[in-house]
C-alpha cells in the first residue's frame, strides 16, 4: 500500500526551489504511487483532487465532474460547495468538455458564460478527461489569482489528468 506519511507534495503546501515542468513530473510520480492498487473509481478521483489541490499553490477549489447524460455533474472536489449540474457548452467546464481540450482562463471575467460557484476565484484552468474518445468529464482548478495558470501548469495537469483517467477504469 501506498505510503501517505512520507513528505509527498501535497504535504509540504508550496512549491519547492524547482522549475514547474520538474516539479509536475515529482507530482505525477507521486499520483501515481497514491492511485495505484485501488480500483475504485470514487476513492481515486477523491485523493487525486485532494492531492492536487494540496499540492499546488494558490487554489481555492479543484476537482472533478464527471459526464453524465448530456451535462457534466459534480465528483469528488476540495473547496467550497459548486455547482452541481453544468450543461455541456456551458461555462469554462461545459466548454472545455462540448470541445474536448483544455481551457486556461487568466481572468474569469473575461469569459464569457463563466459560471461563478466561488467568488474568490479569478482564473481557472480546466482539461478533460478522455479515455481514448471516450470523455468521461473535466478536472477543474480554481486560483484566487489572477493569471495563476500558465502553459506549463496546462501540460503538466495535462499529464496528471493521464494518470487519473487510468485509475478511473
Ligand atoms: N467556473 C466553472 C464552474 C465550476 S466551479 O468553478 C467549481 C465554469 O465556469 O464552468
Amino acid at each position: 500500500m501506498h505510503d501517505v506519511s512520507h513528505a509527498a507534495p501535497w504535504s509540504t503546501g508550496s512549491w519547492p526551489a524547482a522549475d514547474k515542468p520538474t516539479l509536475y513530473r515529482d507530482l505525477a510520480q507521486e499520483l501515481e504511487a497514491l492511485l495505484a492498487g485501488e480500483s475504485d473509481a470514487t476513492a481515486n478521483a477523491a485523493n487525486a483532487a485532494a492531492a492536487l489541490y494540496h499540492a499546488l499553490p494558490a487554489l481555492n477549489w479543484a476537482g472533478f465532474y464527471f459526464l453524465r447524460g448530456d451535462e457534466l455533474v459534480l465528483g469528488p472536489f476540495q473547496g467550497k460547495p459548486a455547482c452541481v449540474r453544468i450543461p455541456i457548452g456551458r461555462g469554462v467546464c461545459g466548454t472545455a468538455a462540448r470541445d474536448r481540450r483544455s481551457i486556461l482562463v487568466p481572468d474569469v471575467d473575461a469569459f464569457p458564460g463563466h459560471i461563478a460557484c466561488d467568488s474568490a476565484s479569478r482564473s481557472e484552468l480546466v482539461v478533460p478527461l478522455l479515455d481514448g474518445d471516450r470523455l468521461l468529464g473535466v478536472l477543474d482548478m480554481d486560483s484566487p489569482d489572477l493569471g495563476r495558470f500558465d502553459a506549463d501548469d496546462q501540460s503538466g495537469c495535462e499529464s496528471l489528468v493521464a494518470i487519473v483517467v487510468r485509475h478511473l477504469r
